[in-house]
């Protein structure tokens, strides 16, 4: 059965992001409350753009709805998708809600097909609020909801990560193990710029870009094991693997995704 999705469920972006922010919502989907700026959060020093390999993310899907891309069978995503563009301290911490805006997916809707595709959700369960949490820390380099998201894309389409291991011989495989270093020195070598990776029982599960605030690529920080999460390189062993899905076991929905080259991508939101 192939179907359009009605309702895009992006990754990390909700509604729901409200409550986690400790704001008390006021109406439904896509009302503004107003954009108000939370108080003793300085601007923002560079952004993470945070990618996630979903063949290690989808090993742990227990359920299956149709947001979920893990569920999409022969069409789940093949290579790194986004996870998120995240404002970040040089201290290793971050801004979160800055504002009151909540997410409105009308102002997005000529993105959807792209979004579905790059930024993908890979579960069923509890939305995070992403762009509400992060995406509305972004002033004053992005401005709203829609610079958000095709500034993310650009960045995304532009910094392929996928293609640059693929060139140095890092294929997905169930497998192989890749030395961690070279995968890294791959992508110092593409980017002029160190990316950080966060792995899941010895399988890469999310490698961050950083870039400065005009987008010029940038060293990501090393973060020690007490700060846990996001982009820590240490969760990796010297030596990874890139698996490719295996069945879960769980009932997969196939269903199809618009195709869009990342030329036609870029023609469609301008370029960087
Ligand atoms: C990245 O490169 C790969 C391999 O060249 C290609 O198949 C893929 O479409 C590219 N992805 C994006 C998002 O441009």
């Amino acid at each position: 059965m192939a179907f359009r999705l009605l309702s895009v469920k992006l990754a990390c972006l909700t509604i729901l992001a409200v409550a986690s922010c400790g704001i008390i919502k006021a109406n439904g989907i896509g009302d503004r409350i107003g954009i108000m700026e939370v108080k003793g959060q300085r601007e923002f020093d560079y952004f993470a753009l945070a990618l996630q390999w979903p063949p290690t993310y989808c090993r742990h899907t227990r359920d299956c709805c149709s947001s979920n891309a893990c569920c999409r069978g022969a069409n789940a995503p093949s290579e790194f998708t986004i996870h998120g563009l995240w404002p970040d301290y040089n201290d290793g911490t971050w801004p979160a809600c800055c504002t009151r805006e909540s997410f409105n997916e009308k102002e997005i809707s000529t993105l959807l097909d792209a979004l579905e595709k790059y930024w993908p959700s890979l579960s069923c369960g509890k939305p995070r609020a992403c762009h509400e949490k992060h995406g509305t820390c972004s002033s004053p380099v992005v401005h709203d909801e829609y610079s958000y998201f095709v500034t993310a894309l650009n960045v995304y389409l532009k910094y392929n990560v996928t293609k640059v291991l693929s060139e140095e011989g890092y294929v997905p495989s169930n497998t192989e193990k890749y030395p961690l270093g070279g995968i890294v020195s791959a992508i110092q070598n593409a980017f002029h710029a160190t990316p950080s990776l966060a792995c899941k029982n010895g399988a890469i599960e999310e490698l961050q870009l950083c870039f400065y605030k005009d987008f010029k690529p940038r060293d990501c920080l090393i973060k020690s094991t007490s700060q846990k999460g996001r982009g820590s390189s240490s969760s990796c062993p010297n030596y990874v693997s890139l698996p490719t899905y295996v069945s879960s076991g769980v009932d997969r929905l196939e269903t199809t995704v618009p195709w869009v080259t990342a030329e036609e991508a870029i023609e469609e939101f301008g370029s960087m």
